[in-house]
């Protein structure tokens, strides 16, 4: 958190926290100066009590004062801080409730003590808050500054106390300079009811319980000032200005504190929520429709990974009447987190605030989390543009209950960090110049090197973990009752899919809110009992947004069942052909392709284990009801070798006739090249919408795999394309698409990519699409009334 604060050391005479005017009164409010002898007012009026009482004080710690003031700090709290050769804890009676814990430390000169020795663990309520920290280090990095400020969401139960506990690490020594205790409005951002916060790059929702404990990473008044702690609305938030976050050169206008607006707070959004400070000041992308279209307003911030973070938009149109009149979408970390968003229309009126949260993962491998805005052209906005108010990030406890992150490493420059990234977005928000400019044929190599270049630099993807309320390696035990009800007693009319395995049911199960896929295994199933738990244990492991989740599973009275989500619009080949469903859009074809290479790239990639699907087809790509491509079936997986990448695993030849690897079907030889086979056969089904193997045609025909490769060495392809699809491809686009589809063809394997290869050139593919669909747009001038055409044409 950061605020820099001019030294005025000047003693208001009424506290604020009784003044009658603040919206909120916290029943608690506790403003500890550690390590000082007497208490002692702040120069915002506010009065802090020494610690060196019997209450707080032990004789395990000491006091001292820094023999430095840094022009940024001032002297309550942060000159004297106590310092704790051993555990301490400091216990506080407080009301039941959820309350915000504010750490205060200046690592500093303090006499005879070296603080950039001192490393320390603290815990609060059997959280864990921070471990091995070392405020010297953190004070260090991004950007550096002279104190730090840590807060936290806790809530205490009833009957509890909060104990705040200072654990030094081995051979170190703890301190603290200040603590704040505040209470809050119970519903204010944990406790809140399920399903009301979104889990972003997936269909589910997250609860946050009132056991959640929250770190506040950032908070900020988007296109205003910074607003300081005794200006919040009664919980002393410091609220930042946002424009050190804001990414990128287009950094769209901001309109700040129109005093004459008046702020309409209702039920659902609480005087106290925020200040009307927030809400009176915003920032939009301006006013050029042109210049709107082709950027994203965009805030990129660090943040720690392996954590789930609460996303808080705070929204208010001060400016604009009507419905439809500023319409926008909203992306977090790439991925869409809300489509034609109308403030308008939401908050039912003007000078009316409302907020949005969501809840997004950040994996292990990421450390940013990006929030973008673009104009929604589909709902023909009156104007090209977006807006933001506030915008608060909170990182969530994760299983264990700890907050906890490493500390910075002292080499690593943030700067360097964030210029990194910075280019990186810049490609990004370039991407509709690069295609444009592409002349004709990229060759594959200039098209893996910008993939690679590209990926590296900014795709941000989440590698989501698709959580419920389980835990991702448990994995529900259903009764055989509950099957028998889920299935009206394995009633043939439920049946969605039969296989060698056995048929595959839907239905509900008693007290699962959503339907589920439930494969019962044949009892001729040559799958034992112990095969059958090692794949379950393999499957509950296996948890990506791009592939269908195992949610439980039934092994009683000789029944071996497992249960799926359930894939609301079936099959992607019941997309295709065959069917009386519309045709899929290219641009939705090519997005389907790239969730599948996705969720095959995730299996081969050995994230549990290094799995080879071996039966990649159409019928086993299921799309859910937002047409997420979900790669389903590892009923035929064998694990690979952990260690050892492209080592061929000899075994029996199984799969599918048509999207066979030839080189498998020779030499019996199954690697991760054979899924890239089959998954060109799977390209070229999709542009050609007709089956692998249609025994109908002429001989040359009859195997798509062999009769595309012909058509693509004669340049006849255009020839065989489905028919809906004419006239609706970007030259360059389906150029590369054949390209990729072809490579992953490769009579021999090693010639073949990778699929983390294809993903990314498919997601290249798409790019140059888009690309091509907005140079059309632009091009025909009047970009919102053509914005229409542009989305038929991609
Ligand atoms: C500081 O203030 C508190 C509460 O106002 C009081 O209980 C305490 O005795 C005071 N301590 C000192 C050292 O004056
Ligand atoms: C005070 O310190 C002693 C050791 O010196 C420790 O046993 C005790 O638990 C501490 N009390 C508190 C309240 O932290
Ligand atoms: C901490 O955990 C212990 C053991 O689970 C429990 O007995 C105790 O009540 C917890 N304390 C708080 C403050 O939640
Ligand atoms: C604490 O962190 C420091 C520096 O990052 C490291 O050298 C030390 O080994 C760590 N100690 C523990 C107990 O993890
Ligand atoms: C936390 O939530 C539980 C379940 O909703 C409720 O019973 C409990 O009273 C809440 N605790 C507090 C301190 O609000
Ligand atoms: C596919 O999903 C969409 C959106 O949920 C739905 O409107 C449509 O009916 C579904 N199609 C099929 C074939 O289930
Ligand atoms: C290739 O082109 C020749 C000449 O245009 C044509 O006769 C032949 O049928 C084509 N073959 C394929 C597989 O398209």
């Amino acid at each position: 958190m950061l605020f820099l604060i001019t030294i005025v050391f000047l003693i208001l005479s009424i506290s604020p926290s009784i003044t009658s005017s603040v919206p909120y009164i916290p029943t608690d409010y506790i403003l500890l100066n550690c390590g000082a002898s007497s208490n002692t007012t702040s120069y915002d009026g506010r009065n802090w009590v020494a610690d060196d009482d019997h209450l707080y004080a032990n004789t395990s710690s000491f006091s001292s004062t820094a023999s430095y003031q840094d022009p940024s700090v001032t002297q309550v709290p942060y000159m004297t801080a106590r310092f704790f050769r051993g555990e301490f804890t400091y216990k506080f009676p407080l009301s039941p409730g959820p309350k915000f814990l504010r750490l205060y430390f200046y690592p500093n000169q303090y006499p005879g003590l070296d603080i950039t020795s001192s490393f320390f663990s603290v815990a609060a309520n059997n959280y864990t808050l921070l471990s091995n920290f070392s405020a010297y280090l953190v004070s260090a990095t991004s950007p550096p500054q002279a104190f730090i400020v840590k807060e936290f969401v806790i809530t205490v139960g009833k009957e509890q106390m909060m104990d705040v506990t200072f654990a030094p690490s081995p051979n170190s020594f703890a301190f603290i300079n200040g603590i704040e205790v505040v209470s809050m409005p119970a519903n204010l951002y944990t406790g809140q009811t399920y399903g009301s916060l979104r889990l972003i790059d997936t269909n589910y929702f997250f609860e946050l319980e009132n056991s959640t404990a929250l770190d506040t990473a950032y908070r900020l008044n988007v296109g205003g000032r910074d607003v300081l702690d005794v200006h919040d609305s009664g919980m002393f938030r410091t609220w930042n200005q946002d424009i050190d976050y804001i990414f990128g050169a287009a950094s769209g206008v901001t309109y700040y504190d129109q005093s004459e607006a008046t702020i309409k707070y209702t039920e659902a959004t609480p005087v106290y929520t925020a200040p009307e400070a927030v809400y009176k000041s915003y920032r939009s992308m301006g006013p050029n429709p042109y210049i709107n279209f082709n950027y994203y307003l965009t805030w990129l911030f660090t943040v720690d990974s392996g954590f789930y973070y609460l996303v808080r938009l705070h929204f208010c149109e001060n400016d604009l009447q009507k419905v439809n009149q500023r319409v926008f979408d909203i992306f977090i970390n790439n991925h869409a987190a809300e489509i034609a968003m109308d403030v308008i229309a939401v908050s039912e009126g003007n000078g009316i605030p409302i907020y949005i949260d969501y809840v997004v993962w950040v994996a292990q491998s990421e450390n940013e989390l990006w929030v973008a805005l673009h104009p929604n052209a589909e709902s023909k906005p009156e104007s090209y543009d977006a807006v933001l108010n506030g915008l608060e990030i909170f990182k969530l406890n994760n299983s264990d209950g700890s907050l906890a992150a490493p500390n910075p490493r002292p080499e690593t420059k943030p700067m360097l960090k964030q210029k990194h990234s910075k280019e990186g977005r810049f490609l990004k928000t370039g991407k509709v110049v690069i295609g444009a400019t592409l002349s004709s044929i990229v060759s594959i190599l200039l098209i893996l090197s910008l993939v690679f270049w590209q990926r590296k630099l900014f795709l941000c993807r989440t590698e989501s973990i698709n959580r419920r309320k389980v835990s991702p390696n448990q994995c529900r035990h259903f009764s055989v009752a509950d099957i028998l009800t889920a299935t009206n007693n394995f009633d043939d009319a439920l049946i969605i899919g039969r296989g060698g395995f056995g048929n595959v049911y839907r239905g509900h199960i008693p007290g699962i809110q959503y339907e589920v896929a439930i494969k019962r295994l044949n009892s001729k199933s040559h799958q034992g009992e112990n095969e059958f738990w090692a794949e379950i244990e393999m499957l509950s492991q296996l948890r990506y947004i791009n592939l269908v989740s195992l949610i439980g599973y039934c092994n009683e009275k000789q029944e071996m069942i497992l249960v799926y989500d359930y894939m609301v619009n079936g099959t992607l080949r019941d997309h295709l052909y065959k069917n009386d469903n519309i045709p899929l859009k290219w641009k939705q074809r090519l997005q389907i392709c790239i969730g599948a290479a996705r969720g095959l790239e995730y299996l081969h990639s050995g994230a549990v284990q290094r799995i080879i699907h071996r039966d990649v087809k159409t019928t086993n790509i299921l799309l859910d009801e937002t047409w997420v491509a979900k790669v389903s079936d590892f009923g035929l997986s064998k694990m690979g070798p952990v260690l050892m990448e492209n080592v061929p695993i000899t075994t029996k030849v199984k799969g599918t006739f048509g999207y066979m690897d030839p080189e498998y079907f020779r030499r019996l030889h199954l690697t991760e090249k054979s899924d890239v086979y089959s998954f060109g056969v799977v390209l070229f089904e999709v542009l050609c919408a007709r089956p692998a193997v249609d025994t109908s045609l002429e001989d040359e025909e009859i195997g798509l795999a062999g009769w595309a490769l012909k058509c693509v060495e004669n340049e006849t392809i255009e020839q065989i394309i489905d028919p809906y699809l004419h006239g609706k491809i970007a030259a360059k686009c389906l150029k590369v698409f054949v390209e990729i589809a072809k490579s992953c063809l490769h009579d021999v394997g090693v010639e073949r990519p990778k699929m983390r290869d294809v993903v990314g050139m498919l997601e290249f593919s798409l790019e140059l699409q888009e690309a091509a669909g907005a140079k059309q747009a632009v091009e025909a001038g009047d970009t919102i009334n053509h914005a229409r055409t542009m989305d038929e044409l991609v």
